[in-house]
């Protein structure tokens, strides 16, 4: 009798907890049904994010590498936490409850997905990356890559063409195998998400010889930019991007790098050398979206910081060089200063760009190139990504320590006069 009376009093806190939780669920879908059904009635067609898809928006990280991904130990902190800081101020009327809503789900609700162009035939597997993140995220139509050559843009296009098949996509970050985040998850979501407009570094340069004049009527000068190709588009820009074929065969056809001299061919040398000298990554998609009228839809800037070394210049009649941060450079001190950078100024232009996102001034950059292991590891012990335990590193460094990461490719470099 006593004990069953125990049992009965043990039982009933906890059936009353099931329904409190049970309920709590139900009004929390219908509230959220009740939010997303007011949202899409009441959404303004504009150029911000396509509401067709309703759930949890994703950044799609895209890494266009070489091999394999020598940072893969600080994305993978930068991702660790990733699932405890979902979307806070896009929605801020239900941050609330989605919070609760993402926590209960056991973390599983991701907000970004990972996709790589590596080399053919190469995957990612536990002999290959130290990071679960990266498993298998090879897409499997990649193309040997040439750097500086078309083969460069169309491996991007592949990428796009990958994200672009999950609808929950909504946001497309180009980086490289030497790119580094430079503020926690969270911070690059709601950054990246509260923009309506892509992050594309884009810019008249009426000095530079890389337009060719066989390429219009096609491409007409006044639409011909130049920009970094580390760019962060959203989805509209990227589904443009993968199905343009007019301007990409334009660019096929006549933006190509300058030989390097070959003393073989002798006088050949000459003519091949007066070919235009054009660096395709960093025309295609500005010029894209030009064409097409996009450009009040871009904020026109990079959101990947690049140090260059100026200096090579007038020393070796060079175009500059983007230094490699190693250990000893890439101090507190130093990406402190990166990430107070507030505008950055267009001398072609005489622009000055003050960094905005969704009208508010934000720091310019997210990411960094370019970085060696060595400098990575800095940035995981000043624990700019998360907080970070230096004794959690998944092993020490590998023999490439300093090396393995991005070439420098053919645009920072231009071929002596
Ligand atoms: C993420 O970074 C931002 C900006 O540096 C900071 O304000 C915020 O507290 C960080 N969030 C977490 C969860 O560490
Ligand atoms: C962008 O800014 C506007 C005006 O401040 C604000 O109403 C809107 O909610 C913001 N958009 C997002 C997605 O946060
Ligand atoms: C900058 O370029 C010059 C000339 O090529 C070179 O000597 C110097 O080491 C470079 N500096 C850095 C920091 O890479």
């Amino acid at each position: 009798m006593a004990s069953a009376a125990r049992g009965a009093k043990r039982r009933h806190p906890m059936s009353r907890k099931m329904l409190i939780l049970y309920f709590t669920s139900l009004s929390c879908v219908f509230v959220l049904l009740l939010v997303s059904l007011f949202r899409f009635h009441s959404h303004k067609p504009s150029i911000s994010v396509s509401r067709v898809f309703d759930g949890t928006p994703k950044i799609a990280f895209l890494f266009l590498v070489r091999r394999n991904l020598p940072l893969d130990f600080l994305w993978d902190a930068f991702f660790q936490v990733s699932h405890l800081f979902p979307f806070i101020s896009l929605y801020s009327e239900i941050w609330a409850m989605s919070e609760w809503f993402l926590f209960s789900q056991n973390g599983d609700v991701s907000s970004f997905s990972i996709y790589v162009h590596s080399s053919p035939g190469f995957v990612l597997d536990e002999s290959t990356t130290r990071s679960q993140f990266f498993y298998g995220r090879q897409i499997s139509n990649s193309i040997q890559v040439l750097w500086g050559e078309s083969s460069m843009i169309q491996a991007e296009r592949l990428l796009l063409g990958a994200a672009l098949e999950d609808p929950a996509n909504q946001r497309f970050v180009l980086l490289s195998d030497s790119c580094v985040p430079l503020y926690n998850f969270s911070y690059v979501y709601n950054y990246v998400m509260v923009s309506p407009r892509s992050f594309v570094d884009s810019f008249l340069d009426v000095k530079e010889g890389r337009y060719n004049p066989k390429m219009s009527p096609k491409i007409p000068r006044e639409k011909w930019r130049k920009g970094s190709q580390w760019i962060t588009v959203i989805r509209k820009h990227a589904e443009v991007i993968v199905e343009d074929n007019v301007i990409f065969s334009v660019f096929k056809k006549y933006c190509k790098r300058r030989p390097p001299i070959d003393t073989s061919k002798g006088k050949l040398n000459l003519k091949l050398q007066k070919q235009h000298n054009c660096i395709p990554d960093e025309h295609y998609v500005q010029t894209l979206l030009a064409m097409h009228g996009f450009e009040g839809e871009l904020e026109r800037r990079t959101l990947t910081y690049t140090l260059w070394n100026q200096s090579s210049t007038k020393m070796e009649n060079k175009g500059w060089h983007p230094i490699t941060f190693s250990y000893s450079n890439a101090g507190p001190q130093t990406i402190k200063e990166i990430k107070g950078i507030n505008h950055v100024y267009y001398e072609t232009e005489y622009r000055i760009e003050w960094c905005r996102s969704n009208s508010t001034s934000v720091p310019c950059f997210l990411f960094a190139r370019k970085f060696s292991q060595g400098a990575a590891m800095r940035l995981l012990s000043q624990e700019v990504v998360n907080h970070f335990e230096v004794s959690a590193l998944p092993s020490p460094c590998p023999p490439n320590f300093e090396k393995g990461t991005e070439e420098g490719h053919a645009g920072d470099v231009l071929p002596k006069q």
